[in-house]
């Protein structure tokens, strides 16, 4: 029997992290135990745990193993100004783990304002408490987006989704994915296309896993595909999730977002970005400024291990890109939705 999808990806208990271990997913099904701050910054740099909520909320447990750490081995005899340091050093390292979505740098400054406000015995209470109320309000935050999404979809419309922007990217029920179940739930969608997402196959391994257990009709496709199901016209919307929301609404997401951008407009569909206020920088100006990963060449040149490309030919990994905000029709946040966002309605939505 095919392994079912665990309630959550992120899980707190007996002072550890567990985390789903989304790179072997869905053929095994395995949680890695996370007790250090140092490992969860490699689970987060090797993609143990991704998509941009997800790494935010794993981040601010990274900080609450921090305290944990440091309260132990300083337990003797530090001030808790010398441990509120090196957990604030942590924060700084963990910040590095990747750098385009924007979520993570959003969970380690609200963590590090709780850092600054906490007393001495308190200390690991509160981060915790923080961390817990974060993870529990991405939920909610999805519902929200996942209702105010759905109600822009027609009865019978096909959706086409890129990446997995799901429960397994978030603390449950997904972004993009969200407005997707919620869509279902209202009887609307009759089809899922699910770009495959190379190099990482988020959309082949995670995606139409998701949508498998939900019992909504899904058609995996290769990402080059995408064109041809557009212009057969199988598909109203294309529905995706985000890493970063400049301030003038540009949008960085997985790569091959932005053909898909491209692709909706020149055959008339309809663009639609789902994404908390979390996901949205206002100290980002512009989709120029935004930070783009760029990863090994070996995750294009090798499957599971195994080289298959020509020898020693060099690669050009970017994992995200950029999609200019007149190409997105509708803007799905927790706090609303925008229209054809721009730099004015972002400013007035995050007042
Ligand atoms: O490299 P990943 O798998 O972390 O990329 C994830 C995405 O691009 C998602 O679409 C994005 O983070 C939104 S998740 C709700």
């Amino acid at each position: 029997m095919q392994p079912s999808l665990p309630n959550r990806a992120i899980e707190w208990r007996e002072h550890c992290l567990f985390l789903l271990d989304q790179r072997y997913l869905p053929l095994t099904v395995d949680f890695l135990k996370i007790e250090t701050p140092q490992q969860a910054f490699a689970a987060i740099q090797n993609m143990v745990v991704r998509g941009a909520p997800a790494i935010g909320i794993t981040a601010a447990y990274a900080v609450v193993l921090s305290a944990q750490q440091h309260s132990l081995a300083n337990s003797e005899n530090s001030e808790i100004e010398v441990i509120k340091r090196l957990i604030a050093a942590d924060i700084d390292h963990i910040a590095l783990a990747r750098p385009t979505a924007v979520n993570l740098a959003w969970a380690l400054a609200a963590m590090r304002k709780v850092l600054q406000q906490c007393i001495s015995s308190d200390l690991v209470s509160s981060l915790e408490q923080a961390a817990i109320e974060m993870q529990q309000a991405d939920i909610v935050a999805n519902q929200r987006m996942g209702e105010l999404g759905a109600a822009y979809i027609e009865k019978g419309s096909a959706v086409m989704t890129h990446c997995n922007a799901g429960a397994l990217a978030t603390a449950g029920y997904g972004t993009a994915l969200g407005v997707i179940r919620s869509a279902h739930a209202l009887g609307k969608l009759s089809s899922v296309y699910a770009n495959e997402t190379r190099p990482w196959f988020q959309g082949a391994r995670l995606t139409a896993w998701e949508l498998q257990q939900e019992g909504i009709t899904t058609q995996l496709i290769v990402d080059s595909a995408a064109a041809s199901v557009m212009q057969q016209n199988a598909i109203e919307w294309v529905i995706v999730g985000a890493d970063r929301v400049a301030a003038n609404g540009d949008v960085a997401n997985k790569i091959g977002t932005y053909a898909l951008a491209v692709l909706a407009r020149y055959h008339g569909k309809k663009f639609m970005v789902v994404a908390p206020h979390s996901t949205i920088d206002m100290m980002t100006p512009s989709g120029a400024d935004i930070e783009i990963e760029e990863r090994a060449d070996s995750e294009l040149t090798e499957l599971q291990g195994a080289a298959f490309a020509a020898p020693e030919v060099s690669a050009w990994n970017p994992v995200f890109d950029v999609t200019p905000a007149n190409f997105i029709d509708v803007l799905v946040t927790n706090r609303g939705v925008i229209e054809a966002p721009n730099r004015a309605k972002i400013e007035a939505l995050m007042a």
